[in-house]
């Protein structure tokens, strides 16, 4: 990464934050997280696909005993049932009576956190919080406080560290801001 920009496949994307910005970042968020959830045995759980990156790195910087699990979800943005959100990979672990953290990626409108949430809090968790790498303007309409938040950004549109457009750019190692060339 050079001059703010990242050539990747010969497309040159603006630096939002730099692999190493999230990693500081990150381990500061795993040191808070830690302190939190000391002898609690937390499960985290993974919002496939794009919070991969951020889950596997924030999980390496949490040094207390958790357990990890995978959720998915598929939005039907942009077709006639718009904001239908359905869930195609449930949790395998019992959570009743745990303390769960969902690792997210970024909230957007809070739409797909907002099923998630719902759909945690029916299997009767001890307690509930959110993790999220980025948090967009406008991301508060989840009507639930995200307790660990790593940056909060604007509008736009960005790739990377698991984020994608199209299905592409999330082996970015940074989060940059997308643009058509
Ligand atoms: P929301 O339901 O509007 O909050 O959108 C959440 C999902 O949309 C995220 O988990 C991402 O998969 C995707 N998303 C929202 N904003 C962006 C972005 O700027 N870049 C890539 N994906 C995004």
């Amino acid at each position: 990464m050079k001059n703010n920009t990242s050539n990747f496949h010969n497309i040159r994307f603006k630096t939002l934050f730099s692999e190493e910005m999230i990693s500081a970042r990150v381990k500061e968020l795993g040191l808070q997280i830690a302190n939190d959830y000391v002898e609690r045995n937390p499960i985290f759980v993974c919002i496939l696909r794009g919070g991969i990156y951020f889950f596997s790195d924030l999980t390496k910087a949490v040094p207390i005993p958790i357990e990890l699990d995978f959720m998915q979800a598929k939005s039907y943005v942009g077709t006639e049932s718009s904001g239908n959100i359905e869930l195609i990979k449930d949790l395998d672990s019992d959570i009743s009576g745990r303390d769960v953290l969902i690792v997210e990626d970024i909230v957007d409108t809070g739409r797909t956190l907002k099923f998630l949430i719902s759909h945690i809090l029916s299997k009767k968790p001890k307690s509930l919080e959110v993790a999220a790498l980025l948090f967009k303007e406008g991301g508060e309409a989840v009507g639930y406080p995200i307790k660990y938040i790593g940056w909060k950004i604007g509008k736009e549109f960005v790739i990377g560290y698991g984020l994608d457009y199209d299905g592409k750019f999330r082996n970015l190692p940074g989060v940059f801001l997308y643009s058509e060339e």
